[in-house]
């Protein structure tokens, strides 16, 4: 695991060290290939495109891709067939056309995944008569290529070819249906990675299947310690049945993050919670070599990596990520009794977690914080001032 959070880091150096090219932006010149495009990103092929030094991409028109999609197959097969257009080696037009002895077999990422057994995965290109190039799986059984060569679509040598083909290339072996990341129960391998609390919360609020649901299409839990859960619990309860099911969904965020992509970015995140106006989302934020998230009302920080297998990530987390959806509508509580209610928290809990408690009450008092907060701001301004006077 930590071999291949270095190793993303490394890519993640290397690659933005170097010009890298970028098959997203590539590929959004040509809006006949705006649905290869996006399966691309979703199936999170582009980042592994991207990544590579020596590339060819075939890509295949929407047309073409409709008929892919006609199939319903689940996104994990797609990624599997879509795989099988990307090949470790670079082809440009020219090469194509000059293939000794007429034919060849290259390696596609799809026998690169290891989902592929034998030679499933290989790609036979051949020089066929009248100039044409076709395309064919080695374990297809037809003696007509699946696909031929239509054109060049961008080619810098020799990093990344990207040539349109006529047809999808697929295999039995790529479409069969695998053991994916979806088949997994989700609440028990929580639990047996150490979030055994919050997969608890999860089991009793009926909302696994919205967490299992988003697996396929990539997603990111942020799992907060079973002790951190433990001090909450009593606010926890106080929630409402609905407010208990955002708050576990705030933990969510449908898209795969790596650590090295969480390193690497800063901004909003949307999460499982978000619904109509209520936006549910918080930020990451690097920090050094640290990731936090910060809610209006709380900052955590990732403390660890329980899983990391795209299309599913999970990382433990200090504090309960506190929406400001729920804990800014607590009845306004000035003074005392946040005091109160703070000390009491800290009694039931030393340590660490009564720290994402203490925010929450500033926040529950909103209006006095907000004017101490432009007070602070005219204070700092005064004494610049007077700094500058000086
Ligand atoms: C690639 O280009 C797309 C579209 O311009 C952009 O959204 C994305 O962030 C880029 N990816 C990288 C790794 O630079
Ligand atoms: C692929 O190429 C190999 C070697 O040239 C050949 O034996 C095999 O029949 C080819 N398969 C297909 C499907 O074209
Ligand atoms: C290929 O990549 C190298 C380094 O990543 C870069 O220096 C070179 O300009 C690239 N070639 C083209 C044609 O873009
Ligand atoms: C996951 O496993 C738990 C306990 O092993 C079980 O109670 C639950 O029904 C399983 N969920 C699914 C969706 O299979
Ligand atoms: C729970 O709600 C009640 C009533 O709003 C409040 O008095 C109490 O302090 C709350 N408890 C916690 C732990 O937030």
């Amino acid at each position: 695991m930590e071999l291949r959070i270095l190793i993303l880091a490394v890519v993640f150096l290397f690659t933005t060290a170097t010009n890298a090219h970028n098959i997203t932006r590539i590929l959004a010149k040509h809006p006949d290939f705006s649905t290869f495009n996006h399966y691309l990103t979703t199936t999170h092929l582009a980042a592994e495109i991207n990544r590579r030094r020596t590339i060819t991409v075939c890509a295949v028109d929407n047309a073409a891709m409709n008929d892919l999609l006609a199939k319903h197959y689940s996104l994990y097969t797609v990624k599997n067939i879509l795989s099988l257009h990307i090949f470790a080696d670079y082809f440009g037009a020219k090469k194509l056309h000059q293939i000794t002895k007429g034919s060849t077999t290259t390696s596609s990422l799809f026998q690169a995944t290891g989902e592929a057994a034998g030679t499933s995965g290989y790609i036979n290109i051949t020089d066929m008569k009248g100039g044409k190039v076709g395309f064919s799986p080695v374990d297809s059984d037809s003696d007509q290529p699946m696909a031929t060569y239509v054109k060049s679509v961008e080619e810098m040598p020799y990093n990344i070819s990207v040539i349109q083909i006529s047809n999808i290339l697929t295999s039995p072996e790529a479409e069969a249906p695998t053991a994916g990341p979806t088949d997994l129960n989700l609440t028990s391998l929580l639990a047996k990675q150490g979030c055994e609390a919050f997969s608890d919360l999860i089991t009793a609020q009926n909302a696994e299947d919205t967490f299992a649901q988003s697996v396929e299409g990539g997603l990111t839990i942020f799992c907060p310690s079973d002790q951190t859960l433990k001090s909450f619990m009593p606010r926890y309860k106080n929630l409402t049945a609905d407010g208990k099911t955002s708050l576990l969904l705030y933990h969510g965020v449908p898209v795969y993050n790596s650590l090295g992509m969480l390193r690497s970015s800063n901004g909003l995140m949307n999460t499982l919670a978000t619904e109509g106006a209520n936006k549910f989302d918080f930020t990451v934020q690097n920090d050094g070599e640290d990731v936090k998230l910060q809610t209006k009302v709380v900052t955590a920080t990732i403390k660890g990596t329980l899983i990391d297998e795209d299309p599913l990530a999970v990382y433990k987390i200090d504090k309960v990520l506190l929406p400001r959806e729920l804990f800014k509508a607590a009845p306004a509580a000035p003074g005392p009794k946040s005091a109160r209610s703070r000390a009491r928290d800290e009694a039931d809990s030393p340590g660490p977690a009564a720290d994402d408690e203490a925010p929450a009450d500033e926040d529950s008092s909103n209006d006095g914080g907000r004017i101490f907060g432009g007070g602070g701001i005219l204070a700092l301004s005064v004494s610049l001032i007077l700094g500058l006077l000086v």
